[in-house]
C-alpha cells in the first residue's frame, strides 16, 4: 500500500509492511524522488542533527543531506538499508523500526518520514518521535501523492489499492491530522511533473507493496491490467515517454517546547560533501 487511510479491513498490513524486506536496488531505479522544494518547507534554515524515519534507499535523505550538518537514517530493511549505505556512506544508520527508535533522547532538531508513515503503529511512533525531538523540534511528513486529475495513473492507482478511494474530483489538497504529542505547524503540497518512460512506469509498480506480496500469477494479471490502461487512455495509448503528474504532500509538525537559542545558519544548503552530488532524477515543473 502507498498513501493514506487505507482501511481495507481485509488488506494484512503487517505483511505489506514487511514487504520491504525482499526489494532494494529496484526500488532505488524506479521509485521517483522527492521535488528539492520540500526542503523549504520543513527545513528552511540548516539544522544541526535530522533523523529520517523509514528512510528506505534513501531517496528522501539525500536530500536532507543538504540541510543538516549530522543525518541518522533508521530503517528496518536490510536491503533498503545496504543500497542507502552505498550512495550515502557518511549517513549514520540504524537498522531499527519507528516504533524503537535508538538514538538518544531530546538529541535530533529535524525527523523526517517519507512515504512510510501510515506503515508505524501511530501512538508508539509518535511517542518515540517526541521522545528524539529537542523541544521546538520538527517532524515532517511526506507523500509522494498520485494527481487524481490524471486518468491513467488514477485508474493504475486502483489496480495497485482497490481498498482506497481517488476521485476526479478531490483537489490533492494536504488534510491536516492532529497526531499525539505534537502541534500541526502546516500542510501543504508541491505539484511537479515526471517524464517516466512506459517501461519505467510499469516497473515501478512492481515496487508497490501490493505488487510485493501477491502471488506471480497475480502480479502478472495486475501488471497486464495497469499495460491495457495505458494503451487505452488517450492520454497514454501508444507513448513510449510519459509525463506523470505527482502532488507531494508535506505535514509539518512541532514538538511542544522552547525554540533553540543558538543561532541558525541562514537558508543555504549544507556543502556537497556528503554524496558529491545530490542532483534528483525526476524532473519537474
Ligand atoms: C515506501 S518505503 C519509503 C522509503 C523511503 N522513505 C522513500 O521515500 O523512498 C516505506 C519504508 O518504510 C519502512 N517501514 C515499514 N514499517 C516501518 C516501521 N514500523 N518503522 C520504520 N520503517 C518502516 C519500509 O521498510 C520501507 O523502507
Amino acid at each position: 500500500m502507498e498513501g493514506r487511510g487505507y482501511s481495507d479491513g481485509m488488506v494484512n498490513m503487517g505483511a505489506l509492511a514487511s514487504s520491504f524486506q525482499s526489494i532494494g536496488a529496484d526500488y532505488d531505479r524506479y521509485r521517483p524522488s522527492f521535488p528539492v522544494e520540500t526542503l523549504d518547507l520543513l527545513a528552511p534554515e540548516v539544522v544541526e542533527n535530522a533523523l529520517d524515519l523509514g528512510a528506505g534507499t534513501g531517496k528522501f535523505t539525500e536530500l536532507l543531506v543538504r540541510r543538516a550538518h549530522h543525518v541518522v537514517a533508521v530503517e528496518p530493511s536490510q536491503a533498503m538499508l545496504a543500497v542507502l549505505t552505498d550512495k550515502l556512506p557518511r549517513v549514520s544508520t540504524h537498522l531499527a523500526a519507528a516504533e524503537a527508535i535508538p538514538v538518544a533522547t531530546a538529541s535530533q532538531d529535524l525527523v523526517t518520514v517519507a512515504q512510510a508513515f501510515h506503515w508505524f503503529d501511530r501512538e508508539s511512533a509518535c511517542a518515540e518521535i517526541s521522545r528524539v525531538l529537542r523541544p521546538g523540534g520538527r517532524l515532517a511528513l511526506l507523500w509522494n501523492n498520485p494527481d487524481p486529475a490524471c486518468p491513467w495513473d488514477r485508474a493504475a492507482y486502483h489496480v495497485a489499492h482497490p481498498g482506497l478511494s481517488l476521485t476526479e474530483d478531490e483537489d490533492g489538497r494536504p488534510r491536516r491530522e492532529s497526531l499525539p504529542n505534537l502541534e500541526s505547524v502546516s500542510a501543504e503540497a508541491i505539484r511537479w511533473e515526471e517524464q517516466i518512460s512506459r517501461q519505467d512506469y510499469l516497473r515501478r509498480w512492481l515496487t508497490v507493496s501490493s505488487f510485493l506480496v501477491a502471488k506471480p500469477s497475480v502480479r502478472a494479471e495486475m501488471v497486464s491490467r495497469i499495460a491495457r490502461i495505458l494503451d487505452e487512455d488517450p492520454a497514454s495509448a501508444g507513448r513510449e515517454q510519459l509525463v506523470l503528474p505527482h502532488v507531494t504532500e508535506v505535514l509539518l509538525y512541532r514538538k511542544p517546547g522552547a525554540s533553540p537559542s543558538h543561532p541558525r545558519d541562514v537558508v543555504k544548503d549544507v556543502e556537497a560533501s556528503w554524496t558529491g552530488s545530490h542532483n534528483s532524477t525526476a524532473a519537474r515543473t
